[in-house]
């Protein structure tokens, strides 16, 4: 039977292949770390609508290793609480837990540029794979991997103590990173957020690199890289596209119920400047959450058939309708922020700048608000107060002011 060695040699040759793998120090961590380890108690297949579960004790040795070595994002967890060995059929649900594509995995981080000694912290260890090959990489006490659900965190726990590594794996919300240890040289979420929270920022060093996915649409995401300044702010750009489940404590309640009332007291009426189905697209999408933080596309159907179109925010009890008119469309909004009129003014800021790709996009965070430029255009500029309500930034921003 195969101890796997042939299988990670193959991951590791076909990552090459694909550019996601350069550097012989990191292709030996793939080379050596098992992922088949970090698949306990098993993972969900998704096939014709529902996921099957799969687990290393139900299935044949050789069929369980080319489970493992997929070049798929393997599925462990659904709904926050579901594994593969408590059911025995297909079932639905939605991702929580997995173990991500070995391809994504390694193309971030290599894009950490880490050196030796440098002690980096993860945020989302999932089932602790990425943090056995920085493990590999960087040895065990310099990597820190924060867990958000005890179940999860425990399984990885014990998947990277049988791989070998005593790692500091901690339970607890990852944007708060981790004081105790920090400051980091590098920091990585393998969960997408909204924005990058400013806390991580502060527990990495001048100098330092942090990598994240941003945004909450699952089409429109942008992997941010910034480097922290010796003032305490951060710069950097977005470097490709990227799609990572949502962390959860920002994961998006679907708008349900009746879209009339959410949409019954409009504010304004007009015709759109561009069309709102731009939002179909990636960079548009991304934009838009960039402009609208929190802000939702939601697509419905009339009983007639008609297709609605709309973005809600819920949290500000904001809203816009789109509806067709000729070649045209024309929108209501309502609700103290003008959801279209911000994302409106960042994609006709993007056209002016010739409607580049995403990784034109520049960012600088500091600890009031994160701003967002396209070549010598500024997209958005978003204070504290754009993600997380005014009371609450309120409080946030007396803590900044009074801090030690
Ligand atoms: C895509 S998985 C991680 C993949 C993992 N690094 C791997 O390859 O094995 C995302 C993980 O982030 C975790 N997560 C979500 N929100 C989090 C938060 N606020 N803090 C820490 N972990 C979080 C989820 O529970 C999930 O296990």
């Amino acid at each position: 039977m195969s101890d796997g060695a042939a299988e990670r040699r193959a991951l590791a040759g076909r990552l090459v292949q694909e550019g996601a793998l350069t550097t012989p120090a990191w292709r030996a961590a793939v080379e050596s770390v098992p992922r088949e380890l970090f698949l306990n108690p098993g993972v969900f297949l998704y096939e014709g609508g529902r996921w099957r579960p799969a687990t290393a004790l139900g299935s044949d040795p050789a069929e369980w290793l080319r489970i493992a070595y997929t070049p798929d994002t393997l599925t462990t967890q659904l709904d926050g609480h579901l594994t593969a060995d408590q059911v025995s059929e297909p079932v639905a649900g939605l991702p929580t837990s997995s173990s991500t594509t070995p391809a994504l995995v390694v193309s971030m981080i290599e894009s950490l540029d880490v050196q030796d000694g440098h002690q980096v912290l993860e945020i989302g260890t999932g089932t602790g794979y990425s943090a056995a090959l920085m493990c590999h990489r960087l040895g065990e006490d310099n990597v820190t991997t924060v867990e958000v659900d005890p179940e999860v965190a425990s399984r990885a726990d014990a998947a990277l103590e049988a791989a070998g590594f005593s790692t500091w794996t901690v339970t607890g919300d990852g944007l708060l990173g981790h004081p105790r240890r920090a400051p980091y040289d590098r920091v990585i979420a393998t969960c997408a957020v909204r924005r990058i929270p400013y806390t991580w920022v502060r527990q990495t060093k001048p100098g330092g690199i942090i990598l994240a996915t941003v945004g909450s649409w699952a089409n429109g995401a942008g992997l941010a890289k910034v480097t922290v300044n010796e003032d305490g702010t951060a710069e950097g750009r977005i470097i490709g596209r990227a799609s990572f489940m949502q962390a959860r404590s920002q994961a998006a309640t679907p708008v349900a119920g009746d879209l009339g009332a959410r949409t019954a007291y409009a504010d304004s009426e007009r015709q759109t400047k561009v069309s709102p189905l731009m939002l179909d697209e990636w960079m548009p999408a991304f934009l838009a959450q960039v402009a609208a933080p929190g802000a939702q596309l939601v697509r419905a159907k009339t009983n007639g058939g008609a297709e609605l179109l709309y973005l809600f925010d819920p949290e500000r009890e904001s809203w816009a309708e789109f509806t067709p008119d000729g070649d045209d469309w024309q929108v209501r909004q309502g609700g103290p922020v003008t959801l279209w009129d911000d994302v409106e003014e960042a994609l006709l800021a993007w056209q002016e700048e010739g409607s580049p790709d995403i990784t034109a996009v520049r960012l600088h965070i500091t600890d009031r608000c994160h701003t967002y430029w396209i070549g010598g255009q500024q997209i958005a500029t978003r204070t504290s107060s754009h993600w997380i309500g005014d009371e609450a930034a309120l409080r946030w921003q007396h803590r900044l002011t009074n801090r030690p």
